[in-house]
């Protein structure tokens, strides 16, 4: 028996893609929550010996999506599989990467170590926050990843609809290695943080309070929008903030057209709307389902389980 794929609740769609895409059995494992909030999974194919692919996001809910990815990959060890590849296209809890103040938990350290706990033996995730890896290969903490960036089929995707005259922008400098694996270039807007106190920029002031407490006024940029089409790419929407800011700025300065876009669409309160209303188009992809996920990360995922 080969290669099997498992999809937990969160990634059927894209599991069932990416299982026609390498031309193998899937099957959406069973899952359902006892009455106070537990999660119940249970895995009812002969998978002993076997190779086994588990497909499961990490967005929404989750603390929920991963407690499930985790109690898969467990019980397929119990069972006996040979190995395990975790497929996680949006790996929660990529931000906090680092410990920015002493004491804080290092979450994402502890993510992989549950993760190699229960037999992980590879990862493949997309557009990883975590520590703006570029795309490839990186040791996540011990277990081998690969990294795959949606940036180029994003822009494809555009170029098809806008066409091919584009000017590609990130909204911030988290977003440059993604814009420069997807256009060559490092073309990225900065942020202008001001101190809540004296009101100067924080290059200029000397009330040395904390990095994190100076507040984002302003949105700077040294490139001609004038009549352009522009492209804002990040890897991320959440709150939201980052890409709205990015938009009026760039609309500010008389684009033509404006056009958002992220792998991973999380659209916390109203984002969602307000990007809609703000931009000429808004796209996202697969990696977490939206209504405006457009494009889907299937082939380069198949293609990262092919070659790696
Ligand atoms: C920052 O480094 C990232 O690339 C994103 O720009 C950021 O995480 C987006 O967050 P939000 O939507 O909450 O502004």
């Amino acid at each position: 028996m080969g290669m099997l794929i498992l999809n937990g609740s969160k990634s059927q769609s894209l599991g069932e893609k990416i299982a026609i895409g390498l031309g193998l059995n899937f099957e959406n494992v069973s899952t359902r929550k006892f009455p106070d909030g537990e999660t119940y999974v249970r895995i009812d194919t002969d998978v002993k010996g076997r190779d086994v692919i588990i497909v499961q996001t990490m967005f929404p809910d989750q603390n929920d999506a991963l407690m499930e990815f985790l109690l898969i990959a467990d019980t397929l060890k119990d069972m006996e599989v040979n190995s395990i590849i975790g497929v996680v296209p949006y790996l929660a809890y990529g931000r906090q990467d680092r410990k920015f103040q002493p004491g804080e938990s290092l979450s994402m350290k502890t993510v992989a170590e549950l993760m190699k706990a229960v037999g992980v033996n590879k990862l493949i995730t997309v557009d990883t926050h975590y520590q703006h890896v570029k795309p490839g290969k990186f040791n996540f903490f011990g277990i081998p990843c690969v990294n795959v960036s949606a940036g180029k089929i994003l822009l494809e995707h555009i170029k098809g609809g806008i066409g091919p005259d584009l000017m590609t922008i990130g909204p911030d400098f988290g977003s440059s290695e993604m814009i420069k694996y997807a256009t060559g270039e490092e073309m990225v807007l900065k942020k202008e943080k001001k101190c809540p106190i004296c009101g100067l920029p924080a290059t200029q002031c000397k009330c040395k309070i904390k990095k994190k407490k100076y507040e984002i006024t302003e949105v700077e940029s040294k490139y001609n929008f004038s009549g352009k089409n522009v492209v804002i790419l990040d890897d991320i929407i959440a709150s939201g903030g980052t890409m709205i800011k990015a938009v009026k700025k760039i609309k500010s300065e008389g684009a033509k057209k404006v056009i958002a876009t992220a792998t991973h669409g999380l659209f916390m309160k109203d984002s969602l709307i307000q990007l809609k209303e703000l931009t000429d188009y808004l796209v996202v992809t697969d990696t977490i389902s939206t209504p405006v996920s457009n494009v889907s990360v299937a082939p380069l995922i198949v293609e990262a389980l092919r070659t790696s």
